[in-house]
């Protein structure tokens, strides 16, 4: 009797932290913006943005002012990723800190107007998405 109690608490102490962890990935606790959005509304079109810019550097002061906007845009939602009880393990925590310090960095670089280290970076940069993308992304 003890042990089928035991069984059954931990099975449902299981069913529990995977629905969490479900939660937790698709969207944060309080806030209405899913993943999903953040991803295809910010994450994406800042990125495609930036590589871009990568392809063809920036011709004016103005176009490297925008490439540096994406670049804290991006640096902005490596906090959004970790807030609102998003973050379900350490992949994820260590993707949206290479995305933070390689947005950092990809900043730095556009404001000193250095394409070539902006292009460096951005590598860096994107290595953020695969390193969360292979373990979260279904
Ligand atoms: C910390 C985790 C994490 C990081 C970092 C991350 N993603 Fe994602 N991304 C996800 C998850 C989880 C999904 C799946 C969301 C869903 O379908 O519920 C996703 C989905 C997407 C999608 C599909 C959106 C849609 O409409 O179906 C795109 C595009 C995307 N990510 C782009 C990127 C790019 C580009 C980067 C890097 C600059 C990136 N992501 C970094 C977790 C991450």
């Amino acid at each position: 009797m003890k042990r089928t109690i035991l069984v059954a608490g931990v099975a449902l102490g299981l069913v529990m932290v995977a629905a969490v962890a479900d939660a937790q990935v698709k969207k944060g606790k309080t806030r209405p913006a899913t993943t999903k959005q953040l991803m295809s509304g910010i994450i994406q079109p800042h990125c495609a943005a930036i590589g871009e810019a990568v392809k063809q550097a920036p011709a004016d002061d103005g176009a490297w002012e925008k490439l540096a906007t994406h670049a804290a845009v991006l640096n902005e939602i490596s906090y959004t990723l970790m807030d609102d009880g998003r973050c379900p393990d350490a992949d994820w925590a260590n993707a949206s800190t290479i995305l933070r310090t390689a947005s950092d960095a990809v900043l730095a670089k556009a404001v000193a107007k250095d394409h070539a280290g902006v292009a460096a970076e951005f590598a860096k940069l994107t290595e953020s998405c695969g390193a969360c993308h292979k373990v979260h992304k279904k």
